[in-house]
């Protein structure tokens, strides 16, 4: 059994990274072109269609895509495409572009190159139309929302050659890894079947049980991490990969876990961003994706199971890649262990659940928390920093200095 193919038609991974011989030359060039700044999202857009993440995409989309992807889910050829990858840009800036143009793309906020983009499109879109069709809801309160609202009017389109990775590589050596090299991965362990867990949090121990019944049915399970940027108040990236990686060494049998971290920033878009996800893993060799309780989702803009109930909603044809889905997973004292809404014959009073909010003031007040809600080392991992936030308090979390995870590639493999 081989692993499940690339997305779109050519099954085959397309990466918009110029082959790093070829690099210095390409961004000399790229230097004295006009330069187009982009938003942290663009840029992590960008990184995304560079390691082949966004295959087939070949750059930033058009105008039909763009309508395509917002509602019916599908580019203009037809292919299964969930959420728009575009790339903004305000009137005087769209203005002053001819269509045929060469630009180069800049990190908008440390002013780096990062892209070459052919601009073959520039189109003026409805803001508000994304959002009701990709967000389900135009409040700017919506951390996804306020930054499509946030972004110019028009769109510029077209191919992209990727120059730079950024610092994910330099930032998180070993977990960050491109499709190309988690499907090597996957074929060297002799997997074919892998569940991909997406992650945005610390894992606790309902986090923990989905991932361990995925490696009861599959080869194996990746713990797909983003590292990409998230709202205020989530915790950071650097701080969830050590906690991550306390877990996997002490409580996952070698050879059953990948570990892995891709540059997406979070949208939030609940539904149509797990669908997003599911198309992404299956280029990262995924044949499962983990959906469970709230999947993407921020606030009550979507209701607990919208993101399991979308996939009902696709072409049997859409992916290759299958959804599984979770209810509700928690502790029970009644059972015992671990358990879900499906297999808990207790009273929802037996079940320990906390929420994030709770769990903050808990550890920030330095209340001892039930080992059966997370595990010690992961505890102690979060204690650290939301005291260091609590002693801080003018600091904001991510801004803090980054905690390099110290683990090796090899020991994340485990
Ligand atoms: S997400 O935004 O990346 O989806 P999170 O990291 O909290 O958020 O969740 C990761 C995955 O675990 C998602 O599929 C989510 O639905 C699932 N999940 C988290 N907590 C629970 C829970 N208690 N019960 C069932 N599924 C859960």
């Amino acid at each position: 059994m081989s692993l499940v193919q690339p997305h779109g038609v050519s099954r085959a991974l397309q990466p918009l990274l110029v082959p790093e011989p070829d690099r210095a030359e390409r961004l000399a060039r790229a230097a004295a072109l006009p330069r187009v700044p982009m938003t942290s999202r663009e840029t992590s857009d960008l990184i995304m269609l560079g390691i082949g993440a966004f295959t087939p995409l070949s750059g930033f989309m058009g105008e039909d895509d763009w309508r395509g992807s917002c509602g019916q889910m599908q580019l203009a050829d037809g292919t299964f495409w969930p959420l728009p990858i575009t790339l903004s840009a305000g009137a005087e800036v769209a203005g002053g572009l001819k269509e045929g143009t060469e630009v180069a793309l800049a990190d908008g906020e440390t002013g780096e190159l990062m892209a070459t983009l052919l601009v073959q499109e520039r189109y003026r879109i409805d803001r508000q139309y994304e959002c009701s069709e990709v967000y389900r809801t135009v409040d700017p309160a919506h951390p996804g929302v306020a930054k499509v609202l946030e972004q110019g009017e028009y769109n510029l389109a077209g191919p992209v050659e990727v120059l730079s990775e950024g610092t994910f590589p330099q930032q998180y050596p070993g977990l960050y890894l491109s499709p190309a090299q988690t499907r090597e991965l996957f074929q060297r362990l002799g997997w074919s079947t892998v569940a991909a867990f997406q992650t945005r949090n610390p894992m606790h121990r309902a986090h923990e049980y989905l991932a361990k019944v995925a490696v009861e049915v599959c080869d194996g399970v990746l713990i797909h991490q983003l590292l990409g940027r998230l709202k205020a108040g989530d915790i950071p990236a650097e701080v969830r990969v050590r906690a991550i990686d306390s877990l996997v060494a002490g409580y996952f049998v070698p050879g059953t876990c990948v570990q892995a971290g891709y540059p997406m920033e979070m949208r939030y878009a609940g539904p149509r961003e797990a669908l997003l996800h599911a198309v992404f893993r299956q280029n990262y060799g995924c044949s499962h994706l983990i959906v469970g309780r709230d999947h993407a989702g921020v606030g009550s803009y979507y209701g607990p199971f919208d993101a399991q109930a979308i996939f009902k909603e696709i072409p049997e044809q859409a992916l290759q890649l299958r959804p599984m889905f979770f209810d509700l997973t928690f502790y029970c004292r009644g059972c015992d262990g671990m358990a879900s809404s499906r297999t808990c014959p207790h009273d929802p009073s037996q079940r320990l659940l906390i929420s994030g909010t709770d769990l903050r003031q808990m550890l920030s007040r330095g209340d001892l928390v039930p080992e059966h809600f997370s595990r010690p080392e992961v505890l102690e991992i979060l204690k650290e920093y939301y005291l260091g936030l609590s002693q801080d308090s003018g600091m904001a979390g991510s801004a803090r200095s980054p905690v390099q995870s110290t683990q090796t590639l090899d020991q994340r493999r485990t």
